[in-house]
């Protein structure tokens, strides 16, 4: 077969949004385990910025992004879930989802359910397995139950928006925190039991108010240098707190013993592709997921669309903090 040309989006070194270059790229044949698959939408994550900025250092050159969605064009020796024609979607390592056509690995690419669009896929994969690994898989001593408060940060971003709407679903009094007061606004509608405008107020303070001085069993962090220290402050006694971002900047070095007084705390940093490096696990999160949004109980929010092409201009406005929900880009 001759090559295909695809339009994609490259760095050849880290830097800001304005290292990131279309170019053409040649794609070839599926070898063992992998598919070729031709994106119709592509999801933006903030971690193309730790990837672009280099604080999760690649090697260069390196073609950007982590989600998609698409039709399945060929299918390598050994891929026994998908078949050409499928419509898929998918979360993954390595990164390259910014393109047109990609041959990737098979392992995390799942079936897209009928009633899920592509764009819906594309937003969903990254954020929505992150969201169903965080509540459902990082869970406290005696788990999470129906009543039980935690503490969600960024929670009318992308991740956000989708964990306060499952949160709910479990039952659980999410409390949110977000940088303006339309953000908590957005989070309250979609499931946030209390929001917290942290550009204003003192969120330690307020959950301790809304807690009625008990503190939360959770805190998933995904804010980092900015709220790490002040998290720890608004658990419980044994409560759990899970790092799983830098938005802010990265968590400063820290001593384990500060636990100790705290309330004998527990932390954990959680990154979803320790969740999906099997086909078993990737499926089993991915049918969950699809269960929530089928359902109806998660609605996912794509409230920025562009095109491949200014895939510069998502970057500047995710880093701006100008986004809500999930970004996807077009193509
Ligand atoms: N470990 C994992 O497995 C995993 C997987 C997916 C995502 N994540 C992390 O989860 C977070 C959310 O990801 P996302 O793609 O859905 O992004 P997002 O939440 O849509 O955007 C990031 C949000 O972080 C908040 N933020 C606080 N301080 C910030 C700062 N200094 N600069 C920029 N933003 C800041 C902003 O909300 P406010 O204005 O409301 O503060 C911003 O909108 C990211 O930190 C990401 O790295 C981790």
């Amino acid at each position: 077969m001759t090559a295909m040309i695809s339009k994609a989006i490259r760095i050849d070194q880290h830097g800001g949004p304005e290292e990131l270059k279309i170019v053409d790229v040649t794609v070839g044949e599926p070898g063992p385990g992998e598919i070729r698959i031709r994106h119709k939408a592509i999801g933006l994550n903030f971690i193309d910025v730790y990837q672009r900025s280099g604080l999760y250092p690649q090697v260069m050159p390196v073609q950007l992004g982590m989600e998609a969605a698409g039709v399945i064009e060929a299918v390598g020796q050994g891929v026994t879930h998908l078949k050409v024609g499928d419509r898929a979607a998918y979360a993954s390592q390595p990164p390259g989802s910014y393109c047109e056509l990609r041959v990737m690995p098979a392992k995390c690419v799942c079936k897209l359910p009928d009633a899920i669009s592509f764009e819906t896929g594309a937003a969903m994969m990254l954020k929505g397995l992150t969201a169903q690994y965080l509540l459902r898989r990082s869970q406290p001593q005696g788990g999470l139950n129906a009543g039980d408060f935690v503490l969600f940060h960024a929670a009318a971003g992308g991740v956000g928006l989708i964990a306060c709407q499952w949160a709910k679903a479990m039952g659980l009094q999410l409390i949110g925190t977000a940088g303006s007061d339309e953000k908590c606004a957005l989070a309250k509608a979609h499931g946030a039991a209390f929001v917290i405008n942290y550009a204003k107020e003192d969120f330690v303070a307020r959950v301790k108010e809304i807690t009625a001085g008990q503190g939360v069993k959770v805190v998933y962090d995904s804010v980092g240098k900015d709220t790490f220290d002040r998290s720890l402050d608004c658990l419980r006694p044994f409560g759990l707190m899970v790092s799983f971002g830098n938005a802010s900047g990265p968590v400063a070095p820290f001593s384990p013993g500060i636990l100790g007084p705290k309330g004998s705390l527990y932390v954990t940093r959680q990154t979803l592709f320790s969740h999906i490096t099997t086909r078993e696990s990737t499926q089993e999160m991915a049918d969950d997921l699809f269960a929530m949004v089928s359902s109806g109980k998660i609605n996912i929010r794509i409230d920025q669309r562009f095109a491949l092409a200014d895939v510069a201009d998502a970057h500047r406005a995710l880093e701006a903090r100008k986004t809500t929900g999930c970004t996807i880009l077009t193509l």
